[in-house]
């Protein structure tokens, strides 16, 4: 095999080899990273059908690649956590033998990417050489997931430096799982429809995916290393590994404060990321340092330093529109991967949502004619851009920061249409870690399966934690005890509904008004009173400039706590520690009770208007 003189790394090396001889690769390409490898494999793939050059002026150096229908999302059914005993993977994890595993997928991965290349992409997460950052090398048969990995993660030669002979990385193979026959002609979206492995091996630190060209299967930087991987190296050493967007927001004094918000899959961390306050606000300005991941290390002074582990942004394209996200249509308009969205005749992108009106004709994202009435979704709802971090308008000044940036608050939300109040604030840490290991959300599309049911989802790690559970929580409880003035914790819920089904709250920059109390209260500037779950505002303690129309009465419908919905609420909570149960922290027994007994301390329908 041919390496190229600047890798100086015999286990690199050696695995790099043994991977080639197993997979047996028609070639093995190790990519450098640079813009001419780029475009060569954007051409290429141009060529092959894979992707469709867009409009050279209204989307300039963008592609569209549409997916095979069966491939469309992240497979939660066939992701394993594969520690050496089963009760480390916890009850909320499928778990198979490493060895077992291991023998299915060496079978597996023979041959595997017969007629195809095997590229060698190394990667760092997080700015090179941030004492926050780590290294992977992925392994893949696909040109596409090359592309994406150069737009999400630092790829190239500067990773091998770093590596020198002997550096940590987390080797991550890949293959779509379709080897090619002598002649047989391949297909624009290779993929493996029947059998496909997501597999972490998490005392090795290893990945093995197998079977999907899609997202989070292949992007291997994502969730399977910067989440399940990495949270199994932050309990180890002692931080923290969390699906959170970070965002910074800056008063009209110039007063920074950096907010890490964890939210379900398709909850709008895009969009809360890359807010843009109201007119009446325009003296905050929201800045983003990330939208989907948040590494957090303890820093010299004791506090909670944060970076966004990757560079660009998988983000869900319907409902992204100049109204409801115009940094991120700003940060799509050029140099951006689009997948599965429908086409314009003259080569531009849509999706539901992106304009009141949709076109008159478009392809839709399985290749087909599509007409506003036709009955189908012109874009799959879990359509993709993959765009650099660096194009967002709002990106932070410190996004690169290799020290990260200092976290004050941590929020947590999920998609809830009843019981849980806009915003609230924890009483204490461990409060704080209760109601983030007892969150539920509505299911959306990012993941195959069932949508619009409530599922517990801790911290939204449910489908991202690498490890037990409920030794996640105590992990959390831990991380409490070891800082100095950790951050506070807050809950919000944006999706709350009337009786009707109408939404409450408008959400997207309205969401500013939220923010701007959490962080009043981070700094002690903001009043809050006592409800049976946590601080809360009250109508006067928000900021309501500039909006006329909402009543405190409507207000406090959406803070308000019904004890009978709490009741079922913690049956469901009681369901998730029956579940995790030999791993669950005590505390949570005696913060259940407190819950209960304050909720009984209360009128049966808890508001403001009453209490305050
Ligand atoms: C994502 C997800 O793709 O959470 O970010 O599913
Ligand atoms: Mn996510």
């Amino acid at each position: 095999m041919n390496v190229p003189d600047y890798i100086r790394h015999p286990r690199l090396i050696s695995w790099v080899t043994e991977v080639a001889q197993l997979t047996a690769p028609d070639a093995v390409h190790w990519c450098d990273g640079s813009q001419e490898e780029y475009d060569r494999l954007c051409e290429s793939m141009v060529a092959s059908g894979t992707f469709r050059r867009l409009h050279p002026e209204k989307r300039p150096g963008s592609f569209l690649a549409l997916s095979d229908p069966s491939d469309v999302a992240r497979v939660e059914d066939r992701t394993f956590i594969c520690s050496r005993r089963r009760s480390d993977a916890g009850p909320t994890n499928n778990w198979v033998d490493p060895r077992e595993m291991k023998e299915t997928l060496t079978k597996l991965f023979a041959g595997c990417m017969k007629g195809r290349t095997m590229y060698v992409i190394p990667f760092s997460m997080g700015p090179l050489g941030s004492p926050i950052s780590h290294i992977g090398i992925e392994l893949t048969d696909s040109p596409y997931v090359v592309v994406n990995m150069r737009i999400m993660t630092r790829m190239g030669r500067k990773v091998y430096d770093l590596l020198g002979e002997n550096g940590e990385f987390v080797p991550a193979l890949h293959s779509v799982g379709m080897p090619l026959a002598a002649g047989q002609k391949d297909v624009p979206w290779p993929c493996n429809p029947t059998t496909k492995y997501i597999v972490h091996f998490p005392e090795e630190r290893s990945i093995w995916s197998y079977g999907s060209g899609y997202g989070g299967n292949a992007l291997l930087g994502k969730k399977c290393f910067a989440l399940r991987i990495a949270s199994v190296m932050a309990r180890d050493e002692g931080w923290l590994a969390e699906h959170m967007l970070i965002l910074g927001v800056e008063s009209p004094q110039g007063q920074k404060t950096y907010v890490a918000a964890a939210f379900p899959s398709a909850c709008g961390k895009t969009n809360f990321a890359m807010l843009i306050p109201p007119k009446s606000f325009n003296d905050w300005k929201i800045t983003t340092i990330g939208d989907d991941i948040a590494w957090i290390k303890p820093g010299p002074d004791g506090k909670l330093y944060a970076i966004n582990p990757e560079a660009g942004y998988f983000g869900v394209a319907p409902g992204t529109s100049e109204k409801t996200n115009p940094n991120a249509m700003a940060a799509i308009a050029r140099n951006t991967i689009f997948t599965n969205v429908a086409v314009t005749p003259d080569g531009d992108v849509w999706w539901e949502g992106m304009t009141k009106t949709p076109p008159p004709l478009l392809t839709d994202w399985q290749g087909k004619e599509w007409t506003p009435g036709c009955g189908r979704p012109a874009a799959h709802p879990n359509a993709r851009f993959t765009a650099p971090a660096a194009q967002c308008p709002s990106i932070d000044k410190d996004w690169e920061n290799p020290d990260g940036v200092p976290i004050s608050a941590f929020i947590f939300g999920g998609r809830r249409s009843t019981t849980v109040p806009l915003v609230m604030q924890a009483f204490n840490w461990n409060f704080g870690v209760y109601l983030a290991a007892t969150m539920g959300s509505e299911t959306t599309a990012a993941a195959a399966g069932a949508v619009g049911e409530v599922r517990r989802d801790p911290f939204a790690m449910l489908p991202f934690c690498g490890y037990h559970m409920a030794d996640y929580f105590n992990h959390w409880l831990q991380m409490g005890r070891s800082i100095y003035n950790p951050p506070r914790i807050f809950s919000v819920n944006w999706f709350r509904k009337d009786a009707e089904g109408n939404f409450l709250w408008p959400g997207y920059g309205e969401n500013m008004r939220v923010l701007k109390w959490v962080v009043e209260r981070v700094h002690g500037n903001a009043f809050a009173i006592e409800s049976p779950l946590g601080w809360m505002p009250r109508y006067e303690d928000m900021d309501w400039t500039g909006w006329h129309d909402i009543t405190q009465h409507q207000f406090y419908e959406l803070m308000s706590i019904d004890r009978e919905l709490w009741k079922k609420e913690i049956l469901l909570q009681e369901e998730l520690f029956i579940r995790v149960y030999d791993q669950l922290p005590k505390e949570f027994i005696l913060m259940r009770e407190m819950l209960l007994s304050q909720l009984w301390r209360s009128p049966e329908k808890w508001d403001m208007e009453h209490d305050a």
